[in-house]
């Protein structure tokens, strides 16, 4: 067949999909998708029109007809670039706000149709490493590597706080951290559409003590013995 495989990578926020997916496709000459970039892109753009979370007409409205466009960063510490209606919105999607808001509008089933179709004409031709939360489940559950990559809480909590003091963010105590993370957690595995949810045929990843390269070598070992 034509198409290029697929890596599903699913977890729990702070798990290290974004870094590890971007590691695994430069090591392999795979698009990275960061799903995760364009709830925050819709949640943003919902923000800055002021309309109400819980409105979901206009959100639906909002979702169906938004562009979004995502353009990776030229090397692995560039971030990926964001647009959604031609603002850059790059920086904008990392803030709090965002971050303790998105989970309220990727819980929204029109909102997820919206960007599900986006996101699989992305996959359209393989030879994609996305990552989010309902790749393995529903986005590509076709994909011929699956992994679900978690960590305890506490070690995502600590990878955060790290991840704050090198962009020179305002420091964040652990015990924050970790409400946040658990809070987003708990509300991306129990909602009704597409939750958060191991796939039956994925691999399980534990990171704890284990390092970003580590992880990497793993996925593209799956990847490997694939062909
Ligand atoms: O990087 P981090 O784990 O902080 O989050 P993200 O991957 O940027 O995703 C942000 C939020 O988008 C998640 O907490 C989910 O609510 C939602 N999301 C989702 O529902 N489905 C996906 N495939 C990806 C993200
Ligand atoms: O995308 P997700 O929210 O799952 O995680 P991330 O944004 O990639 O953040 C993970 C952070 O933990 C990054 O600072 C990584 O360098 C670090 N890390 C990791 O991803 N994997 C490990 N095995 C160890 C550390």
């Amino acid at each position: 067949h034509d198409r290029q495989p697929i890596i599903a990578i699913d977890g729990p926020a702070g798990a290290g999909k974004s870094t590890v997916a971007r590691q695994v496709a430069a090591k392999l000459g795979l698009v990275y998708l960061d799903t995760g970039a364009m709830y925050r892109a819709i949640t943003w753009l919902v923000l800055q029109k002021g309309i109400a979370l819980d409105d979901e007409c206009a959100i639906a409205e909002l979702a169906n007809h938004c562009v979004i466009q995502l353009s990776p960063g030229k090397d692995l510490q560039t971030p990926v670039q964001v647009w959604i209606n031609d603002t850059d919105v790059t920086q904008a999607i990392r803030t709090h706000e965002v971050t303790s808001k998105v989970s309220a509008i990727a819980a929204q089933s029109a909102v997820r149709q919206a960007l599900l179709k986006l996101q699989q004409n992305w996959g359209k031709k393989g030879g994609l490493v996305a990552e989010g939360r309902d790749i393995g489940t529903q986005v590509f559950p076709d994909a011929e590597v699956k992994i679900f990559l978690t960590a305890s809480v506490s070690e995502r909590a600590r990878r955060r706080q790290q991840d704050f003091q090198k962009q020179g963010q305002p420091e964040v105590s652990i015990e924050q951290l970790e409400k946040d993370i658990a809070e987003r957690d708990r509300k991306d595995s129990t909602r009704k559409v597409s939750p958060l949810q191991k796939a039956a045929d994925a691999v399980e990843i534990r990171t704890d003590g284990m390092s970003v390269s580590e992880v990497t070598e793993q996925i593209v070992d799956f990847y490997t013995n694939l062909r």
